[in-house]
């Protein structure tokens, strides 16, 4: 592990790495499906921790409509929270059918660099994630921490859309160690039927 951390740290100061532009499209915790395989999440990176360490962490996403209408667009807001956690991050995506590909697309709002969007996933899969500024990770929040993004539905019917994502509740220091990373304990943030 010590030397894994040695290769990302000197990618990272050649300006490549995920990390400091944010975390790598495919880090949501998408279960396996048809021809493709499961997601990683946070933790093959802050791997301190197993996922879901203890029951300490939350994470909701509201604003998922019960029933899409295609095209349009909601504004969702993702709210996690940790009694310990001194900095924050996530990642989520939406995804339908057997192959569970990529549904609508996860976007900042407009002008807001809260979030950020992430594209390079498997099956057409889009992300969306904490912004690469300082304040888009809540450096020093303490209980807690919100963002809110645009989901676009599809403009065909694909059938339910499933909301997939996880968070870290990171210790503040500036590392990938000693961070704690939860997916909700359900498996998935929301359901929006087609
Ligand atoms: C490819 C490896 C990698 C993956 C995957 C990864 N990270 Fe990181 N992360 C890092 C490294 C390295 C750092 C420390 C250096 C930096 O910030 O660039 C870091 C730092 C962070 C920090 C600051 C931690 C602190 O205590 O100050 C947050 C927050 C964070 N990552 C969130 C996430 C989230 C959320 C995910 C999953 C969606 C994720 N990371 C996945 C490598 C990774």
């Amino acid at each position: 592990m010590r030397s894994r951390i040695a290769v990302l740290l000197a990618l990272s100061s050649g300006g490549a790495l995920a990390s400091s532009a944010g975390p790598p499209a495919g880090s949501s915790g998408v279960p396996a499906a048809a021809n493709i395989p499961a997601e990683n999440t946070c933790v093959m990176c802050h791997a301190d921790y197993p996922l879901n360490p203890d029951s300490q962490g939350t994470i909701v996403l509201s604003g998922v409509p019960s029933r899409y209408v295609l095209g349009q667009t909601y504004k969702l807001t993702l709210k996690v929270a940790h009694p310990e956690a001194r900095r924050w991050g996530f990642q989520v995506t939406a995804v339908a059918g057997s192959d569970l590909h990529g549904a609508g697309e996860v976007n900042p709002l407009p002008g807001d660099r809260m979030t950020q969007r992430v594209t390079g996933g498997m099956a057409g899969r889009t992300y969306i994630e904490h912004g690469a500024i300082g304040r888009a990770t809540g450096v020093g929040s303490s209980g807690g921490f919100t963002w809110q993004f645009n989901w676009t539905a599809p403009s065909s019917n694909e059938g339910d859309v499933t909301f997939y994502g996880v968070f870290n509740a990171a210790n503040g220091d500036g590392s990938n160690g000693g961070d704690k990373i939860y997916a909700p304990n359900s498996g998935v943030l929301a359901v929006s039927k087609g």
